[in-house]
């Protein structure tokens, strides 16, 4: 069975990750349509000895299409995703505009895939921060238990799109040059600094992304009592997010068993030897399948308290990767047509 798959927000720093990874892992697609705004109609997007002209998107462009990536932003999600769902194509939303819809199922492949096949047509890809501290709590939440989560985040640039990536570029490039640096996206010069400032802010001074840890986690692990406190911050890193955390669990800790059940989860390595200096770090988990897990270590702060710190590519897993694995489940289980 082979399909046709769209994906709009082709042009973008996921959409463009998402082009590559369906190639590379094969994804058994017979049409590929990539989709844009007007900016974009028209320019050449080539990928091997392969070649697509990027369309604008438009309401009649999910008419012929079985699945389609949607990572174009919220406003587009909410715009385009019941237009496909109306064509009888299923979208895999990088957004949030849908995550906490109830009859929205928001699905990590390792943790909830059988969440996936309940869909109406939608299923959400999580927060990419979330995706990824979870890939290291869940082995450790089946074992234990989790009760609450506290942490703070180390979010890379490339997570705020193709823009940010260059902003980030451009300022060390003038930074370099004794020039004037310029900035746009951020509200704050990112270049050798850290902005703890992600998403908007709320009234108890609380950011978005902040509460997407809390809510998306409860939704994903089912735990409705689980307790969140999180800080999220942008670093001056390309690619990769990290998460330091400190949670607590209903069981007491047994490090063997602990470390056990992160090298036995699929697609999260263990990365913890600080005697040979070895930690995860972005530099090594950019463009890699894996989330690693490493400083793991009890804490007497909570009852039953472990400290570790998790790393993965926001682009691949917390974004782009997850979302073919979403499709490939659906391709394994003949849920696409
Ligand atoms: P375009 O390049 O034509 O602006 P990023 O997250 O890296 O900023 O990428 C955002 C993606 O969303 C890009 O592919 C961008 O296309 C796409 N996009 C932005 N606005 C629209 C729109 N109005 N309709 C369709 N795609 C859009």
């Amino acid at each position: 069975m082979t399909y046709k798959v769209g994906i709009l927000g082709a042009t973008g720093a996921v959409g463009q990750e998402i082009i590559r990874l369906l190639h590379e892992r094969q994804f058994p697609f017979s049409e590929l349509k990539l989709l844009a705004s007007s900016r974009s109609a028209g320019k050449v997007q080539s990928y091997g000895d392969q070649s697509w002209t990027i369309e604008e998107t438009k309401e009649d462009s999910f008419k012929e299409l079985d699945i389609c990536i949607f990572s174009a932003g919220g406003s587009q999600s909410e715009m385009y995703a019941p237009v496909a769902q109306k064509h009888g194509c299923i979208v895999i939303d990088n957004s949030s505009a849908f995550r906490m819809d109830p009859n929205v199922p928001l699905v990590i492949p390792e943790i909830n895939p059988k969440a996936a096949l309940g869909h109406k047509g939608i299923i959400a890809n999580p927060n990419c921060s979330t995706a990824i501290t979870l890939m290291g709590l869940y082995p450790l939440h089946k074992m234990f238990g989790l009760k609450t989560v506290i942490a703070s985040t180390y979010q890379a640039v490339s997570g705020s799109g193709a823009e940010a990536l260059q902003e980030l570029k451009d300022q060390l490039n003038a930074w370099s040059n004794g020039q004037t640096i310029e900035k746009n996206v951020y509200p704050h010069q990112i270049a050798f600094n850290v902005i703890p400032h992600v998403d908007r802010f709320d009234s108890e001074g609380h950011t978005r992304e902040e509460l997407k840890l809390l809510n998306e986690s409860r939704k994903i692990l089912q735990l409705d009592d689980l307790a969140v406190a999180c800080t999220c911050v942008r670093v001056p890193v390309f690619r990769a997010h990290s998460i330091s955390v400190t949670a607590s669990f209903e069981n007491e800790i047994d490090m063997v068993s602990a470390r056990k059940a992160i090298q036995d989860f699929p697609n999260v390595e263990l990365v913890d030897d600080p005697d040979n200096l070895k930690y995860p770090m972005p530099i090594n988990y950019s463009e890699v399948v894996p989330c690693a897990v490493g400083r793991m270590r009890k804490t007497n702060v909570i009852k039953n308290g472990l400290s570790l710190w998790i790393t993965g590519d926001q682009l691949w897993k917390g974004a782009a990767l997850n979302a073919i694995q979403i499709a490939e489940l659906l391709h394994e289980e003949g849920a696409i047509r």
